[in-house]
Formats: structure tokens, C-alpha cells, sequence
């Protein structure tokens, strides 16, 4: 790893039928971080993320809040890349699927695997899930009906589509998985080498059944189809470096990609599908598919209806974003499944990060001003603690290697965490203050060079974690992080002097949760209670006298007995279904409470319950006579 010139790493491409949360923030923050620390190293990086914009599940989604789907798509789309940049993270390329240049090389890509022959026509008929937007079959089907990934109702669809014969390329999917070993953690490949050992089918990649999708190309000519939205997107890690373009130098330079890194949700995708795809149009396979567990609330599955779905920038505003993806990355170890709970994040920031790494630094902040005024050297740390440094110096030799390229980044933290114990340890060991009144100002000296140092360590390797945070420590520290700085820790040297500046505090403790309360589940808007319902006021009335209103094609004057002092006029828009003569003498029930309001020049008292379908207008009406005034309850 060391030895890579370039460096290639993925998010998914969310889709855009709904807003960011923190699953997605959570993708995003592990390929920020690893970036950013291939950056660090000197390494030419290529971050990309992005929106995932077309399939059926968009355009149906669009199509409930009245847009289209391209409308739709840009409003989301435009969230998340907002979401992003406010949380700074150092994405090279935001890729749109809607993006003329991708729909150029899917629609390229496609049109290779027909000419080798992978592609082929067909029809499908079996089970479908909108929400995955994947075909499911029957053997999967949970109770015969349901996705065995989300567990929401299948569809079934009946309609010609092209095939990718996915059947072809089982062996060597199954030899790749298994001697290159590309799945992380090592302990999710199993499941994935189980679903190729049961035996591939070859997969559906065109749809007609709607039209929110990229044409085939034009070569094809079979303009009903649209392009399978997973196709669509995996090429995306492709597209988005210029394949189909003129210019394809990026995909010489970056492909194949190190690292995608995805939820566990979507791994098949990326460890059966997508390979398949490379290897029939001769392109390198992923090196690394790392997948992450998922994320709970307060132990509950996230869900709009539960209304218990996290804003990443609520917790951002309220703790901070590098506190955030701090608790992120260390509470749950990768792979795994986490509960975000306040509490725990609290926890967090106060314990791991005020006690263990504020208070250390404010700690040697104070002892440099008291006793040196603010003027630390390291000449002499390896000769008072060669134990402490090497301790240390053991910790950072293979923490890159075994932990961060393997995606363990709370075991990476761990690490590091292991570093401030080690420097807050000797403080208490061997009380500079004592050494002072000793007059050993040397070795008082030297136990301050070896905290600097070691604070020094963890601040560049917490670097692509937290920037801000430890580019604070690094001023207040008076050393710089950048390639050549890391390199020197790396290779276990100090650095030499250090010129201390009094600096704020970095993690104030937080003593009560700071977020507003999870909201109750919203209930659908047309939900009333029970006071509300009765303050409409329903009462039977009888029909005494019924005529058309002149110069109306719809309304009738009626005067109706409510049992009050004097019947009501009610002007009612039933002209087209009853006779007035036939309404005389007849109960109706109505609304006696309504405000008055004048109908072409007439005032109407009230209004009459009417159900009204195609087939066209029926008054409501007691099933048996009542008395005129009964209130409806
Ligand atoms: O699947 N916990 O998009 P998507 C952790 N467009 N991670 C979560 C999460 C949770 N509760 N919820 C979402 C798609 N994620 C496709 C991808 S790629 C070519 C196409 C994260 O919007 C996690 O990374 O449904 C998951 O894989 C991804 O969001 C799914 O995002
Ligand atoms: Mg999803």
C-alpha cells in the first residue's frame, strides 16, 4: 500500500429519492478520511461520490410530490452536495448519473458487452423490488412475497428485457473473490462466495415498463428499453474518470479503483455484479470492496414513518463535525452494525476526547508556560524516555498497515488512544513538578518534549479525522503537518522544538444532550382528534321546499327544517342528480355549523353530505326517519 503512486476511493452514489442521513454520512466520512490520509502521505488521490438519478424507484418518488423526475433529482442531488461541502469533505468529483458524460460511456459500456456477446433478448417475468431496485427470485422471496433484503412488498413484472449472461463469468467471480480476497472485512466474503456457489442467473439489465432510465444506444435501436439503474450506477466508478470520452487518461491513471467502499446492503452488487460488468468489457477488477454494517437509533431501525431518522447536520451543529465523525469511526468497529445514541457520543467527546487528548495538551501547555516559557526541545526525551518513545514508536509501525487499510479505524483509534495513555501515564509517573523543585529541569524539560511529541504523533495520524481539530494542535504546538512531517513519525525521528501557544480549550465538556428531542412519528396530516371531528356540527334535516336556481346549471335552493325557529336556505350544487320535486319531504344530513356564504347572489345556511362517483350523486340520508335537529354523532 505504501508503494501506490495513485490512489482511487468510492462512496455509493445515493440515490435521490430521499434526503441525507447519517448512513450516508457515515460512507462518506470513512472515504473522506481514507482520502485524505492517502493525501497525507504524499499519494495522487482521487476521491469521488455522487447521485444515483434514474429507475423506477426515483420516478415514482418524483412523481408523488408532483415533479419530475429530473426536477426531482436536481433538488436532492443538490442536498447532498450541499451536505457535503458544508462538512468539507475533499471529494474530487461529484458524479450525477443524469450527467450527459456518464449516459455516454453506460451507454458505450453497454453497447461492448453486446458486441462480445454477453447481452442478449429476452423476457422477464418474476418478482421485483422498487425499493432495492433488484429482481428477486422466488427461492428468495420472503413469504412468497416479501424482499429478503428490506423486507417490503415485491412487484411482479411481466415484460421483454435484455439479459447479461451473469452465468458466464460464475467461475471466475468465485476464483477472483476467492484468491484475491477483495471483500472487507474478510468475515462478510463468505456470504458472498455462498450466493456465487448457489449459482448465478443471468440478470435482467434493461426495463420498458417505464422511462426514467438511460436509452440503449442508438446502434441497439430498440427505443422502448431503458438501461437496468444498477448498470447505470456501478459504471459510474468509470464514467466519472472520463470513460467514453475523448480523454481517458484519468481511467489510465486511477483505474482500477483501490477501494469502494458501500454499505453491506449493496456489497453483492459490488462484489458480483459490477466485476462481471468489468470483466466483459476487459477492465481491471476493484481492489479493494470494503462493507460497512448499519446504523440504529436508540436501537431502532431508522425509518421516515417512525420520524426517528438522524440529520447529520443536526448532530454536526450541535457537537461539531470532527466530534461527529470522530464517534463515528470509533464507536463501531467496520463492519459491524451501530447505534447512534446521544448519550454515547457524549460519552465520547468528554471522555476519549476532553480527558484523554484536551486535557493532555492543556496539561503540557500549562507546564511549558509555567517552566519554560512556552520553549520545549526534544534533545534530550531519548535519554530520560527511550522506554516511552519506543513504546510508541510501536504502536505507529504497523497501525497503517493492519488497521487503517483494512477499514478497522476504531482499532486504528484504539491505537492512538493508546499513545495519550502512555504520555498522560508518565505525567503522573514522574511529576515534572517534582522534578522541578528537584532542580531537574532537564529531565523536566525532556518529559515535556516527550508529550509534545507524542501529542505531535497522534495529531498527524488523527489528521485525515479530524483536520481542524488537530491542525489546532499542531498551532498551539508550534509544528506542521504535512508529507514530510508524517514521514518523520513515521519512521519513529522527533521533532525537534516545539514553541507552545496558549490555545482555548478543544472539547468544553458537554453536560446535557444538545440535540432537540426525536420527534414523535409524524401522523399523516389528515389525522384530526376526536374534539376536532366534533366540532363540526351534523344535524338530520327535512327538505320543505326545493327550486332550481336560475342561470345555474348545478344548484338548487332548498329550505331545509333543522328544528330551529326558522328552516335554513341551502343552496346545494345537485342540480344535475335530483329533481326538486323529488327532494320535498326527504331528510338529508347537514353540516348546520358552517360559516354562511353567499352562492351566486344567495346566502346558503349549511351545507348537505352527498357521496359522489362516477357513476354519479347520493344525498346521505338517515336509514330510518329521525327527528328534524338530531344531531349526527
Ligand atoms: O444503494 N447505516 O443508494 P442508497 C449505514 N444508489 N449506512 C447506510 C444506512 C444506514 N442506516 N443507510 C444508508 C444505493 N447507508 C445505490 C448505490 S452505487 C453504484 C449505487 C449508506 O441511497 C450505505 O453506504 O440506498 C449504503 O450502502 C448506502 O447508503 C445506500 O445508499
Ligand atoms: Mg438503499
Amino acid at each position: 500500500m505504501s508503494k501506490c503512486k495513485t490512489y482511487y476511493v468510492t462512496t455509493p452514489i445515493y440515490y435521490v429519492n430521499d434526503v441525507p442521513h447519517i448512513g450516508h454520512a457515515y460512507t462518506t466520512i470513512i472515504a473522506d478520511t481514507i482520502a485524505r490520509y492517502s493525501r497525507l502521505k504524499g499519494i495522487d488521490t482521487f476521491f469521488l461520490t455522487g447521485t444515483d438519478e434514474h429507475g423506477q424507484k426515483i420516478e415514482e418518488a418524483a412523481r408523488k410530490r408532483g415533479k419530475t423526475p429530473k426536477e426531482y433529482a436536481d433538488e436532492i442531488s443538490a442536498k447532498f452536495k450541499e451536505l457535503w461541502d458544508e462538512f468539507e469533505i475533499s471529494y474530487d468529483k461529484f458524479i450525477r448519473t443524469t450527467d450527459a458524460e456518464h449516459i455516454k460511456g453506460v451507454q458505450k459500456a453497454f453497447l461492448e458487452m453486446y458486441k462480445k456477446g454477453d447481452i442478449y433478448k429476452d423476457y422477464y417475468e418474476g418478482h421485483y423490488c422498487v425499493s432495492c431496485e433488484s429482481f428477486v427470485s422466488p427461492s428468495q422471496l420472503v413469504n412468497d412475497e416479501l424482499c429478503p433484503d428490506c423486507g417490503k412488498p415485491t412487484r411482479i413484472i411481466k415484460e421483454e428485457s435484455y439479459f447479461f449472461k451473469l452465468s458466464k463469468y460464475q467461475d471466475k467471480i468465485l476464483k477472483w473473490l476467492k484468491e484475491e480476497k477483495p471483500i472487507l472485512p474478510e468475515s462478510r466474503a463468505n456470504e458472498v462466495i455462498r450466493f456465487v456457489e448457489e449459482g448465478l442467473k443471468d440478470l435482467s439489465i434493461t426495463r420498458t415498463s417505464f422511462d426514467w432510465g438511460i436509452k440503449l444506444p442508438k446502434e441497439i435501436n430498440d427505443p422502448k428499453h431503458v438501461i437496468y439503474v444498477w448498470l447505470d450506477a456501478l459504471f459510474n466508478y468509470l464514467t466519472a474518470l472520463g470513460y467514453g470520452s475523448e480523454d481517458e487518461s484519468m481511467v489510465q491513471k486511477y483505474w482500477p479503483a483501490n477501494l469502494h467502499i458501500v454499505g453491506k446492503d449493496i456489497l453483492k452488487f459490488h462484489a458480483v455484479y459490477w466485476p462481471a460488468f468489468l470483466m466483459s468489457i476487459g477492465y481491471e477488477l476493484p481492489k479493494k470492496i470494503a462493507a460497512h454494517g448499519w446504523w440504529t437509533r436508540d436501537g431502532e431501525k431508522m425509518s421516515k414513518s417512525k420520524g426517528n431518522v438522524i440529520n447529520p447536520k443536526e448532530v454536526a451543529d450541535a457537537y461539531g463535525i470532527e466530534n461527529f465523525r470522530y464517534f463515528m469511526l470509533r464507536e463501531v468497529p467496520f463492519g459491524a452494525d451501530g447505534d447512534f445514541s446521544e448519550k454515547a457520543l457524549i460519552d465520547r467527546i468528554n471522555n476519549d476526547l476532553g480527558n484523554d487528548l484536551g486535557n493532555l495538551l492543556n496539561r503540557i501547555i500549562g507546564m511549558a508556560y509555567k517552566y519554560f516559557d512556552g520553549k520545549v526541545s526534544s534533545k534530550d526525551v531519548e535519554k530520560y524516555y527511550a522506554q516511552e518513545l519506543n513504546a510508541a514508536r510501536e504502536i505507529i509501525k504497523d497501525i497503517e498497515e493492519k488497521y487503517l487499510w483494512k477499514m478497522q479505524l476504531h482499532k486504528f483509534l484504539e491505537e492512538l488512544w493508546k499513545i495519550l495513555s502512555i504520555g498522560n501515564k508518565a505525567i503522573d509517573a514522574y511529576k515534572p513538578w517534582e522534578l522541578m523543585k528537584n532542580g531537574e529541569e532537564e529531565k523536566a524539560m525532556a518529559l515535556i518534549g516527550l508529550i509534545a511529541n507524542l501529542l505531535a504523533m497522534v495529531a498527524i495520524y488523527l489528521h485525515a479525522i479530524m483536520p481542524k481539530t488537530t491542525q489546532k494542535i499542531a498551532d498551539a504546538l508550534g509544528f506542521e503537518i504535512n508529507t514530510q512531517t508524517f514521514e518523520k513519525i513515521n519512521e519513529g525521528k522527533l521533532l525537534e522544538d516545539f514553541v507552545i501557544k496558549k490555545i482555548p480549550p478543544l472539547f468544553p465538556k458537554i453536560e446535557k444532550p444538545l440535540m432537540k428531542k426525536v420527534e414523535k412519528a409524524k401522523e399523516p396530516d389528515n389525522i384530526i382528534t376526536i374534539d376536532e371531528f366534533f366540532k363540526v356540527e351534523l344535524k338530520v334535516g327535512e327538505v320543505i321546499e326545493a327550486e332550481e336556481v336560475k342561470k345555474s346549471k348545478k344548484l338548487l335552493r332548498l329550505l331545509v327544517d333543522l328544528g330551529e325557529e326558522k328552516p335554513r336556505q341551502i343552496v346545494a350544487g345537485i342540480k344535475e342528480y335530483y329533481k326538486p320535486e323529488e327532494l320535498v319531504g326527504t331528510q338529508v344530513c347537514v353540516v348546520s355549523n358552517l360559516k354562511p356564504a353567499k352562492l351566486m347572489g344567495m346566502m346558503s345556511e349549511g351545507m348537505l353530505l352527498a357521496a359522489k362517483d362516477d357513476e354519479g350523486l347520493s344525498l346521505i340520508r338517515p336509514e330510518k326517519k329521525k327527528k328534524v335537529g338530531t344531531p349526527i354523532k
